[in-house]
């Protein structure tokens, strides 16, 4: 990997034709349960309500999110940070930048769904302001051959704008 950049890019759109490295980077970063095809990408790009940003390093893609906003109630439906650039405050970028897009478009507040057992994210999350507000037992169902069928999933909220804290926007 090169040098890290001292000011961390900005962020930009993305479209369904970064579908591809989109999911490339989404199965380095998440178990096969919860990795998304190519085409679920370009799917889910092609809805009117969803936004998908990234963040390159050097010209390569380092991280996006896909989120969408319906009616003001936005929802975070992921966020993904290639490991190589971790805790450079890539996610923190990003989420920064759908909310700041979105604001000119009502948003009040975010969720998201993350399962119970990935720290990182909750951790991160918790330090941009959200909270766990539920658990949804059984959430992600587990492949078949997997010891345990199913795991539990938080919903974590954030309510925008008059708690609306970014940790980290370098
Ligand atoms: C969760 C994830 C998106 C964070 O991306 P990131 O670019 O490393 O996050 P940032 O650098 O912006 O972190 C901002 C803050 O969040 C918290 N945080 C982030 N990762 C953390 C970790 N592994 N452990 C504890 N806290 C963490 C810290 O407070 C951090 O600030 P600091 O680095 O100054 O301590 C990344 O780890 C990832 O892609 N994980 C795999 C996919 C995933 O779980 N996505 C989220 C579920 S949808």
């Amino acid at each position: 990997m090169s040098t890290f950049p001292s000011k961390l890019p900005d962020a930009h759109e993305l479209n369904a034709a970064d579908s591809a490295w989109m999911a490339g980077m989404h199965a380095q970063c998440f178990d096969e349960l919860q990795r998304w095809s190519a085409s679920a990408m370009a799917g889910l790009l092609r809805q009117p309500l969803t936004r998908a940003i990234g963040i390159s390093i050097h010209g390569i893609p380092a991280g996006f999110i896909m989120a969408r906003n319906v009616a003001g109630e936005g929802e975070i439906l992921t966020l993904a940070v290639h490991p190589d650039y971790r805790r450079n405050g890539i996610a923190s970028r990003l989420l920064h930048a759908f909310i700041e897009k979105e604001t000119t478009h009502n948003l009040q507040s975010l969720f998201l769904e993350v399962m119970v057992t990935n720290q990182p994210a909750i951790d991160f999350y918790k330090a941009h302001g959200f909270e766990v507000i539920s658990k949804r037992a059984n959430y992600y169902q587990m492949p078949a051959g997997h010891a345990q069928k199913a795991m539990d999933g938080y919903v974590m909220n954030k309510k925008l704008p008059t708690s609306q804290h970014i940790h980290k926007s370098p």
